[in-house]
C-alpha cells in the first residue's frame, strides 16, 4: 500500500521535516477560505488505496486547526484512502476530560468523536494532558511521549543537587518520569487554578532550599502556572538557575513577556507547536520529527510501537 502524508497549516515546518525523513514529499492539497469565512479543502493527488497520514497539531487557533484536520480527513476518506491516521502532536481540548463543575461538555470526548466521524481510523498524539483520553477515544490512540528526548536535552543542565519540580498536582506522574530518568528527587507545588489565566500557590511539598530546579509540565499556555511556581520556589529558597521543560509550548497571551522577566536560564520544549524563530527567550527546541517519522514508518509496515509508548 502506498504511503502518503498530508499536513494542515498548523505546523508545516514539522510536517516537512517528518516527510523528508521518510524520503517523501508532502501530499499536495489546497486550503482556502471563502469570503464568508468557510474553509475549503481539496486534495490534489489520488489517495485511492493509500495508507494516509495527516499531520496537524490542534494548536491555537484550536477550532480552526481542528476543523482543517476534520475536512482533510473527510476529503481523504471520500477519495478512497484505505487507512487514515491523524498525527496530532499537540491535542487541543485534552484538558476538558470531565465535568468539573457540572453543566459542561466533555470536550475531549466530543473532539475525539468528531475526529472519528471524519473518517480517521487511528490517532497518534504526544504527551496528552490526560492519559484518560486513550480510554475516552473510540478509535485506537497511540500515545507517544517526548519525555525521553526532553530529559536527554535537560541532562547537561542538571546539577548534583537538582530537584525535578511538578508545578501542580496534575503533573506529578510526569515529574516522576523525569526524575527516574535523571536520577533526581521530586518536589511538588500545590497550585489551585482560579481561572483560565489565573492560578494561586498554596505551598510546596519537598526540599528545594539551596537547590537548582528543573520545572516540568506537559504544556505551557499563558505561563501562569510556571510563573506562580517560580515565585513560590524562589520564596522557598531554591537557586535562581532555573530550567523549565515542557512538551508543548503554546505561549499564548503574555506568556513571552511573563517569561522574559523570570529567572529562567533555559526553556526546553518540543516543536509540536509552530512558533516564530526569534522569540526573546532562552529556548532550546527538541524536534519531534525523528520520533514521528519513526512512528509513521513502523505503522505503515505494521511494526511494534511498544518501546515508544511509555507512560507508566
Ligand atoms: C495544568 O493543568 C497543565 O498541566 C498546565 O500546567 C497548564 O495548562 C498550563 O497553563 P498556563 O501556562 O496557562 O498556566
Amino acid at each position: 500500500m502506498k504511503l502518503t502524508v498530508f499536513s494542515g497549516s498548523a505546523n508545516l515546518s514539522l510536517a516537512k521535516v517528518v516527510t523528508e525523513k521518510l524520503g517523501l514529499q508532502l501530499g499536495s492539497r489546497v486550503l482556502q477560505r471563502f469570503p464568508d469565512g468557510e474553509l475549503h479543502v481539496e486534495i490534489q493527488e489520488s489517495v485511492r488505496g493509500h495508507d494516509v497520514y495527516l499531520i496537524q497539531p490542534t494548536s491555537p487557533p484550536v477550532d480552526a486547526h481542528l476543523l482543517e484536520l476534520l475536512l482533510l480527513a473527510d476529503a481523504c476518506r471520500r477519495a478512497g484512502a484505505t487507512q487514515l491516521t491523524a498525527i496530532v502532536p499537540y491535542f487541543g481540548y485534552a484538558r476538558q476530560d470531565r465535568r468539573a463543575r457540572g453543566r459542561e461538555p466533555i470536550s475531549a470526548r466530543l473532539v475525539s468523536d468528531l475526529i472519528k466521524a471524519s473518517g480517521v481510523q487511528r490517532l497518534v498524539a504526544v504527551d496528552l494532558h490526560t492519559t484518560s483520553l486513550e480510554g475516552i477515544s473510540s478509535i485506537p490512540l497511540e500515545h507517544l511521549s517526548a519525555v525521553p528526548i526532553l530529559a536527554e536535552a535537560a541532562q547537561p543542565w542538571v546539577m548534583g543537587n537538582a530537584v525535578v519540580v511538578s508545578p501542580d498536582l496534575g503533573a506529578v506522574k510526569l515529574a516522576e518520569r523525569y526524575a527516574r530518568s535523571l536520577h533526581l528527587p521530586v518536589a511538588i507545588v500545590h497550585k489551585t487554578r482560579i481561572s483560565g489565566a489565573e492560578v494561586s500557590v498554596q505551598g510546596i511539598v519537598g526540599d528545594v532550599r539551596g537547590r537548582t530546579v528543573l520545572i516540568i509540565d506537559d504544556m505551557i499556555s499563558t505561563g501562569g502556572t510556571i510563573e506562580a511556581a517560580i515565585q513560590a520556589l524562589r520564596a522557598a529558597g531554591c537557586l535562581p538557575d532555573m530550567t523549565v521543560v515542557a512538551s508543548h509550548a503554546l505561549l499564548v497571551d503574555s506568556a513571552v513577556e511573563r517569561f522574559r522577566i523570570l529567572p529562567i536560564r533555559r526553556l526546553i520544549v518540543t516543536d509540536s507547536i509552530d512558533r516564530p524563530m526569534d522569540l526573546p527567550l532562552p529556548l532550546q527546541v527538541v524536534s519531534l520529527a525523528p520520533l514521528l517519522a519513526e512512528v509513521i514508518e513502523r505503522l505503515h509496515n505494521n511494526r511494534s510501537l511498544r518501546d515508544l509508548i511509555t507512560h507508566g
